[in-house]
Parts: C-alpha cells; structure tokens; sequence
C-alpha cells in the first residue's frame, strides 16, 4: 500500500511585534518565522475513515490538528477514501515552536500527494488559514515574514546557516493566555522586525528582533524567565523567545558554538537540544 512520510518542522520566532488588536479577537503581527531541523514525522496511508495515531497516545484522535486538515481537504476535493495518519513527535507541545500547526501543513502537503489532487497553494493555503494563524507559514518554510493575523506571508532570501540552543522549562503554555495579557504598551510599529527581514534579503547575518510577548510571557511563566537568565549569558544579545514561548532559544552562526553552549547548560534544564536552520530549496514547497 503506498506510504507517503513528511518531516514537519519547528519554527522559531527571530522577531515578533504585535501592532495591535483586531476586529475579530486576534492580533496584527509582524514577524520573522525560520523552519528549524527539530521535526515531527508523518506517515500517511489509506484507510476507511480518517483515523490519527500519534507516538504520545494522548494527541491522537480527532482532537489532532491533523485529523480536522485531513477531514477538510477530503470534503474541498470530494475524496471518497480515508487515511490514516502517525505522528512520531518530536517537538514540544504548547512550547512556541508550531509543532501542532506543522503537522497539519504536513498532512495537507503529504494528503494531495497520496490522494493525487491538482491542489495548488491556494487551495492549500486556504485551508490552512482555517486551521490556525500558524498553518499558512508551514506551506512555504524556510525564513519568511510574516504579517497580518499570521496568514501574510513573504518567502526572504536566507543563506546563512545558523544553529540554535533551544531549552524550555515543560511548562505548557496556551497561546490564547499570552496574547491575552499584552498591555497597550506592548505593541510597536512593526519596523523593527520589517528591518530583520531587509537585512535577511540583503544576504546580513542573522539578528534577533524584540518579541512583544516576552513581557507577557515571563509574568505568566516565571520558569520562562529563569530559562532565558539562563541561556543569556551564553549568547548575549541573541537570546530570544520563540512565538508565546515557553521555549527560550540563542543564536549561533557556528555549529561548534551551539554544542558548547548546550554542554555548558548541562542538564538543570528539562529540555534542550540544537538545531540548524532548515531552508527548503524554492520550488519544494507548495507556497515557495
Ligand atoms: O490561530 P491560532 O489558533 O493558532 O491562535 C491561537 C490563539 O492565539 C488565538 O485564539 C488568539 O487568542 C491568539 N492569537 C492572536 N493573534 C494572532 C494569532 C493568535 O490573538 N495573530
């Protein structure tokens, strides 16, 4: 029976300013999303139904991301077959990095595939805006800004590799809780993180932007706070928190660099691990 298997991606946040509240409950950003080597894998077969068995028993089912991607490209395409999905995770759940969003553009990506549908970006794409403000980015990878709810994405130029210490306390964090406790003072124009995406198409080195859910973040999640004191020391001025966090990462343009900072971390932390930054030749995704 034919067997399609996906890596999915984590993201990090280099950047990420809130420019102020809409209309229907969410937020304005502008942001710097990059794709990360720290990936879920997806196997998709058919099946009768749709079905999704995942490595932590406690995400599978229909309460999955992916379980909701697949039922509605089926209905979009009036696909008569099922599928059953298995989701061997790897990245943390509820920590920043869009472990739950990237399974499910996986899943879409890897569904056309198995179910061989002309599904072009946008019919991918606007699936994908149903499924989360973070869903949209996953169909182009690699380094991209990102504007409005989320849904606004632009592929950059991105050629520098770089290496990342991620480290997190464990402590789920819901992203609808961060959001809501911004403060008026926490939004900003969006020009500080504009300017990153500049100098990313201009071929710079790699820079970390401010993070409007920082703030917020460290007054509900004191370990998150502990985590960055932490790792700052070991990358300062290039320590950041990615997307509503809990997870905490530092920059490296040396893969050597990274490796001795993780060591120097030792273990008083629950989670650490290094990752490069993975950018997808044009062309390979559906969106990029
Ligand atoms: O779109 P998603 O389901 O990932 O968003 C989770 C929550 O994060 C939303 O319910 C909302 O509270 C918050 N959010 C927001 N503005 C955004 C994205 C997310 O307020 N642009």
């Amino acid at each position: 029976m034919p067997e399609i298997v996906l890596e999915a991606h984590a993201k990090i946040n280099l950047a990420l300013e809130v420019i102020g509240r809409r209309g229907d409950g969410f937020h304005d950003l502008v942001s710097v999303m990059q794709t990360i080597t720290l990936a879920d894998s997806i196997t998709i077969r058919e099946a009768h139904g749709v079905e999704v068995v995942c490595s932590r028993p406690e995400l599978g089912g229909p309460a999955n991301l992916t379980y909701r991607a697949a039922t509605i490209l089926r209905s979009t395409f009036d696909i008569n077959t099922g599928c059953s999905i298995h989701i061997e995770k790897r990245i943390p759940v509820a920590a920043g990095l869009g472990g739950g969003s990237s399974d499910a553009a996986a899943t879409l990506i890897g569904l056309a595939r198995l179910w061989q549908l002309d599904a072009r970006c946008q019919d991918l794409r606007s699936i994908a805006e149903q499924l989360g403000s973070d869903v949209p980015f996953f169909l182009y990878a690699g380094t991209c800004l990102i504007e409005g709810r989320g849904d606004d994405v632009r592929r950059l130029n991105s050629g520098v590799r770089c290496w990342y210490v991620l480290a997190n306390p464990a402590v789920p964090v819901r992203t609808a809780d961060v959001f809501g406790a911004l403060h008026h003072g926490d939004f900003t124009d969006g020009e500080a993180a504009r300017d990153l995406g500049r100098r990313f198409e201009e071929g710079g080195h790699p820079r970390i932007g401010p993070n409007a859910l920082m703030r917020p973040l460290f007054d509900l999640v004191p370990e998150a706070r502990s985590c960055y004191e932490r790792l700052a020391p070991l990358a300062p001025g290039r320590t950041f928190v990615s997307g509503s966090g809990p997870t905490i990462g530092a920059l490296f343009t040396m893969r050597a660099d990274a490796e001795a900072a993780r060591r120097a971390l030792g273990d008083a932390l629950p989670w650490v691990v290094v990752a490069e930054s993975c950018i997808p030749v044009r062309g390979a995704m559906p969106c990029a």
